[in-house]
């Protein structure tokens, strides 16, 4: 079977080649010239551990090439999945769904044989329901021209182990014909024992937000408790560990630190409150504003506790920040939290030198005020504070004397409450957390 994916960012670049390791041949469209250039010459325009070699494997394999013509989407295949992206509107907290709305609206007018078009992105309830409209009244097959909205729950640094074995396939679907479609395009993964949840399109939409949003309010969980746990003298690690052995709870997403950030789980929450305020229901959905605010709370916080370890005066001190990324394994520094604490510092005139193993780069064009550095040492060098703000393991492997002899003054504020405090202590340095003993 042939397929096409429409939109080759994060989500289609990885769709793409995951579908091309699973035997299809792709086509992936993608208008922005530079980055179809990296993708046909197999190389990934951002960080994701594995995606480059099964990309590069089967580019040169020729099961998948790019284009840029949506033309030539149409004449390729039958089966076209729409992976665009679906940002915060500038205006609104809202999102953005104009490049959804583009990729059918270019596509329809093509479609001469029967298709089905497989919406990905992530997008407010009720998209997929007027985009099948738009599909059915613009496509020259009229109905046999079919709508599935298919959610994507891959995470940054896991893509490519996300997309070949998720966690369970929803699909929201208008017919058995093309429930069918996708039941024998995703047999590969279906026979593994993958769970598969055949909705409709509005459960499907809301499934994928509804992740997030809960995603989002166990982590602002976990952050309001560990206020309390600093305000009190307990300690968060512990008590995460603890509530986390009730399975209805579970540990994962309990880690207390310097909140979320990313693409995905600030804007999509966002979008949620918006669209329930647009269905009328938007107080149903308030405690996701203070899911927002509680993350927003954490970054000046830790802003606030390395002032106060400062003496109360940053101006002048030297900041060491480990770390730029959203999270470990990515480049990604979209709404990153150590990127915005590592920013306020640097406003209220402290010296920032910021070290990430991989989004230097992408941190640097975001943000090109701040100093960078070339590893965690040279960072750290004349540093009156030193903070741990993305959790690279290499950071927690580092040779703390090694750092010791390089600072002005041994000082560490642990955003991710996972180093090893007591080990730092003994070398002699004020190490402390958040909501840490
Ligand atoms: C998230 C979801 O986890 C995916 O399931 C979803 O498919 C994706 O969004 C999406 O909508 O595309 P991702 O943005 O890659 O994936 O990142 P996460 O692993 O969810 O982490 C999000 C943020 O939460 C990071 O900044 C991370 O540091 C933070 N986090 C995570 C915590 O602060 N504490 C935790 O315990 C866990």
């Amino acid at each position: 079977m042939k397929i096409t994916v429409i939109g080759c960012g994060y989500l289609g670049a990885t769709h793409a080649a995951c579908m091309a390791e699973l035997g299809y041949e792709v086509l992936g469209v993608e208008v922005n010239q530079r980055k179809r250039d990296l993708l046909t010459a197999g190389k990934v325009p951002f960080y994701e551990p594995g995606l480059e070699d099964l990309l590069a494997k089967h580019v040169a394999s020729g099961r998948l090439r790019f284009t840029d013509s949506i033309q030539d989407a149409a004449d390729f295949a039958d089966v076209h999945f729409v992976c665009v992206g679906t940002p915060q509107l500038p205006s609104s907290m809202g999102a953005d769904v104009s490049y959804v709305e583009a990729a059918v609206t270019g596509l329809a007018p093509h479609l001469t044989r029967p298709a089905v078009v497989i919406g990905k992105s992530t997008v407010p309830v009720g998209t997929a329901g007027r985009m099948a409209g738009i599909l059915a009244d613009l496509a020259p097959v009229g109905s046999a021209a079919e709508l599935v909205w298919n959610p994507e729950f891959l995470r940054e640094g896991f893509a490519v182990k996300d997309t070949l074995e998720p966690d369970r396939v929803v699909l929201g679907v208008a017919s058995a014909r093309s429930e069918q479609v996708l039941r024998d395009f995703y047999a590969p993964i279906l026979e593994t024992g993958t769970p598969l949840i055949v909705t409709d399109y509005a459960t499907a939409e809301l499934v994928k937000v509804s992740a997030n949003a809960f995603l989002a309010t166990k982590i602002s969980f976990i952050n309001a408790v560990s206020e309390v746990c600093e305000a009190s003298g307990a300690d968060v690690v512990d008590l995460a560990d603890a509530i986390g052995h009730d399975a209805r709870i579970g540990r994962r997403f309990l880690n207390a630190g310097i909140g979320f950030g990313g693409g995905c789980l600030p804007k999509d929450i966002r979008a949620f409150v918006h669209r329930a305020g647009e269905l009328g229901v938007e107080d149903a959905m308030t405690f996701l504003r203070q899911v927002d605010d509680i993350n927003q709370r954490q970054r000046s916080r830790v802003a606030q506790i390395a002032t106060a370890m400062l003496d109360g005066d940053v101006t002048r001190a030297r900041i060491a920040v480990w770390g730029a990324a959203f999270k470990p394994d990515s480049d990604d520094v979209r709404d990153s939290p150590a990127l915005s604490i590592a920013g306020k510092l640097h406003l209220r005139g402290a010296h920032v030198t910021v070290y990430d193993p991989q989004a230097n780069e992408t941190a640097r064009a975001m943000f090109p005020t701040l100093d960078y550095a070339g590893s965690a040492i040279e960072a750290a060098q004349d540093a009156d504070l030193l903070l741990h703000l993305t959790e690279w393991p290499e950071f927690r492997r580092v040779d703390v004397a090694a750092v010791s002899a390089v600072v002005r003054r041994p000082q560490l504020l642990d955003g991710r409450n996972l180093l090893d405090l007591e080990a730092w202590r003994s070398a002699g340095w004020t190490a402390r957390g958040l909501g840490r003993r």
